[in-house]
């Protein structure tokens, strides 16, 4: 991993503003995720690597004022962001927990529902994440995954630098043992922790300037070159020219990229 506390990507102002842009993008999908799992007010349920907090107003709006939500999050800063993005919406059925999705020290079997978005693609050894979430659901319970894979992603018209950049990425990220094509077997890893009654849905978005969607692969790259190029991906020369080589093939209203694939899944614990 990429340091104490930190996940794949870095816990950086740049790395928290991406996922501010990311996450009102996700919004709508993951609304009506939430919308079909038929979540009921007074419900207790738990949000794993919650990061800035944005799916624990969502999840908050849904259990009510008589329900509660804990966002568990292993990265302090990104902890004290999801208070305050609580505290703003007065969300007084909402605790944020500072902890670790691999071991949530919460009681077993002590919720109607749990939710992960994004963080079993930023993990190695993911199968324990999700025996941990299914874990901690009530028989009868539900389970909501929201995951990434690689294998949409592109732009169009290609570009050699692109490419290079992209190889580079998904070499750094096996070696951190991370699986950026975790998404495709997200339902695998929740049927071997048990969980029934899967349901899956995928969902990719295509962007062009002005849109910074499109810099998702820059905004990646940007987030760990340092380490990258410590340990030999790509040579830093060699990065620069490629990072702005993309910047200007994608200033270009005529190059489209495509997102990720994300992989919704929704899931029952036994009875
Ligand atoms: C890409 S962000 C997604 C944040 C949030 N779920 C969302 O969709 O907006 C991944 C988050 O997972 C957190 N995370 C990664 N590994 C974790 C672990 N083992 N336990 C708890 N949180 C973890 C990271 O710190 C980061 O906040």
């Amino acid at each position: 991993m990429t340091g104490s506390g930190c996940y794949l990507l870095g816990c950086s102002e740049a790395e928290q503003a991406r996922l501010d842009s990311q996450s009102a993008v996700l919004a709508p999908a993951t609304q009506a995720q939430l919308d079909r799992l038929g979540i009921k007010p007074g419900e207790r349920v738990i949000d794993l690597g919650c990061g800035p907090g944005y799916v624990l107003s969502l999840l908050a709006e849904r259990v009510g004022p008589t329900g509660s939500v804990i966002g568990l999050e292993r990265d302090a800063r990104f902890a004290s962001l999801a208070r305050r993005h609580v505290a703003e919406r007065s969300l007084s059925q909402v605790e944020v927990i500072e902890g670790d999705a691999f071991d949530a020290g919460q009681p077993r079997a002590s919720f109607d529902g749990a939710h992960m978005r994004l963080v079993l693609v930023n993990v190695p050894d993911p199968q324990r994440i999700v025996r941990e979430m299914a874990s901690l659901v009530r028989p009868g319970g539900w389970v909501a995954s929201f995951e990434a894979d690689l294998l949409s992603l592109n732009c169009d018209p290609p570009s050699a630098e692109w490419s290079r950049l992209l190889d580079a990425y998904r070499a750094y990220s096996d070696a951190q043992g991370i699986d950026l094509c975790i998404g495709r077997r997200t339902h695998s890893l929740f049927r071997a922790a048990g969980v029934t009654d899967i349901h899956v849905e995928a969902v990719a978005y295509v962007s062009s300037a002005p849109n910074p969607g499109r810099l998702i692969l820059l905004d990646f790259v940007n987030n760990v070159r340092e380490q990258m190029i410590e340990q030999g991906f790509i040579g830093r020369a060699e990065l620069e020219s490629d990072v702005a080589a993309v910047e200007r093939h994608l200033s270009s209203p005529e190059a489209l990229v495509t997102s990720h694939l994300f992989y919704l899944l929704t899931g029952r614990i036994p009875r």
